[in-house]
């Protein structure tokens, strides 16, 4: 196994379940110490469970990526370990499908605060860190197809994922020169609980639209985050990477 992230740092955001906990893993494989991160504490410890079984260091810090100062805490507590070498900007929610004429004002504040603004805060928060630490890290948003193109019902999800591409653009290209990249990936439909509440045909109608004709593992979209976490992308910035199936949005 290729120990490319040996004796680094990652925080991964919604790394209890899905994508984030596969991410986790996967870090924890190529070498990485890993800070797993949720409001899912239960499941949060099990997974640092797993990622010590891997043998690197691994803690659980409790955030809540809605309020801005558990993030600023969650950030501070890499320095049990170090300097911020990885960070994966992954918590986020679905939302209940709905037009965007139909939505409430209340539904789409919080969806834009867990989804968007948390990920300003996030990268804000990290890309400081790694300034002050003089580490050359990688940040990677998480955003979504569904950020890259017209997503009927979808609405606030969609403004949100789009607007986490945009950060990852704009912010990689304030940093560049200091060393530190930001990528975003846009997963495709991918088996997890996000899927549960999106849509009243499920799962069936989502696979249809899939060229390949099935559901994402969160392995195959951990894979890719793994990918830009890592020096294997030295050269990749500022860059929208898809892992769908075939989708085109
Ligand atoms: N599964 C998909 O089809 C799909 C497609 C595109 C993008 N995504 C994105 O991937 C990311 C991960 O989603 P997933 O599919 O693994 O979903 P998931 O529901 O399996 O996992 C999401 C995790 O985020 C945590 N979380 C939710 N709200 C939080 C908050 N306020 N603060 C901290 N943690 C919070 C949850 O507890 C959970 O552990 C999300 O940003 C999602 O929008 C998923």
């Amino acid at each position: 196994m290729n120990k490319n992230l040996l004796n680094k740092n990652s925080i991964v955001t919604g790394g209890a379940l899905g994508i984030g906990k596969a991410t986790c893993l996967k870090l924890a494989e190529l070498g990485s110490n890993i800070i797993v991160s949720d409001i899912n504490e239960e499941e949060g410890q099990k997974v640092v469970s797993l990622v010590k079984e891997k043998g690197v260091k691994a803690i659980f810090v409790k955030c809540d990526v809605s309020k801005e100062e558990e993030i600023i805490s969650l950030i501070e507590s890499v320095k049990d370990f170090g300097r911020l070498d990885v960070m994966i900007n992954n918590a986020g929610i679905g939302g209940k499908p709905c037009f965007l004429h139909k939505l409430s004002n209340e539904d789409w504040h919080k969806l834009i605060l867990v989804d968007l603004t948390s990920v300003f805060w996030c990268q804000k928060y990290a890309t400081k860190q790694m300034l002050s630490d003089k580490s050359s890290g990688s940040i990677v948003n998480i955003s979504s197809i569904a950020g890259l193109g017209g997503s009927p019902s979808l609405g606030s999800y969609s403004v949100a994922k789009a607007g986490v591409v945009e950060l990852t653009l704009t912010g990689a290209l304030e940093v560049a020169k200091f060393g530190i990249r930001i990528n975003v990936v846009c997963p495709g439909w991918t088996e997890t609980a996000i899927l549960d509440n999106a849509g009243k045909k499920g799962r069936p109608a989502m696979i249809e639209q899939v060229p390949m004709k099935r559901l994402g593992k969160v392995e195959e979209v951990a894979n890719l985050i793994s990918f830009l976490a890592s020096s294997e992308s030295s050269f990749i910035t500022g860059s929208i990477h898809r892992v769908d199936g075939g989708i085109r949005t």
